[in-house]
């Protein structure tokens, strides 16, 4: 979803936690080791900046290599990962470098997520694009259940 469809409330809601947060405990993550996966725009790159500023070690994984950037201007508190998260090699890698690289994985925030053209647009059942449907599914299902659970759990 472009990040100008997140609703503005959504937004205030982070930076108003923020506020909060940095008043009584800037520091409540740290040392906590974070991966977030979307983590290159929108809520993801929200909470990569938040994570950041309370401490956390953050681990950006997404398909958007842009997301380099964002983690280069952190660093050393975030790094980047290009990850698919809806392909189980890339998730395996992705947990495996974090646990080699920092020790431990306290969080997995699993935030990637896609929206396909029918749930933006009021479309006919006769526009029905099944293609569209399972790569949905691979990302937003597959990808947070099956795959970052299942290896961050094992
Ligand atoms: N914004 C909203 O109002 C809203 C509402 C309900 C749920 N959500 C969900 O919250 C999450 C974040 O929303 P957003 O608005 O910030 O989305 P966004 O589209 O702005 O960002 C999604 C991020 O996920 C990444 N991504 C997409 N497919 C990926 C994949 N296969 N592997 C790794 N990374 C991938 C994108 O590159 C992008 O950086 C999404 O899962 C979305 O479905 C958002």
């Amino acid at each position: 979803m472009p990040a100008q469809l997140i609703p503005e409330k959504s937004l205030q809601g982070i930076h108003i936690l923020d506020n909060y947060n940095a008043s009584h405990s800037p520091q409540r993550l740290d040392g906590r080791v974070a991966i977030i996966t979307g983590g290159a725009r929108g809520i993801g790159e929200a909470t990569v900046r938040l994570f950041a500023k309370h401490g956390a070690i953050v681990v950006i994984a997404d398909v958007e290599d842009a997301a380099g950037l964002l983690a280069n201007s952190l660093y050393p508190a975030a790094t980047f990962v290009h990850c698919n998260v809806s392909i189980e090699e890339d998730i395996k890698k992705l947990i495996n470098s974090t646990v080699s690289q920092y020790g431990r994985l306290d969080i997995l925030f699993n935030n990637a997520g896609v929206l396909g053209s029918q749930s933006k647009h009021k479309v006919s059942i006769i526009d029905f694009d099944a293609d569209e449907f399972d790569h949905v599914m691979r990302v937003n299902v597959r990808g947070v259940t099956s795959l970052g659970m299942k290896h961050a759990a094992s």
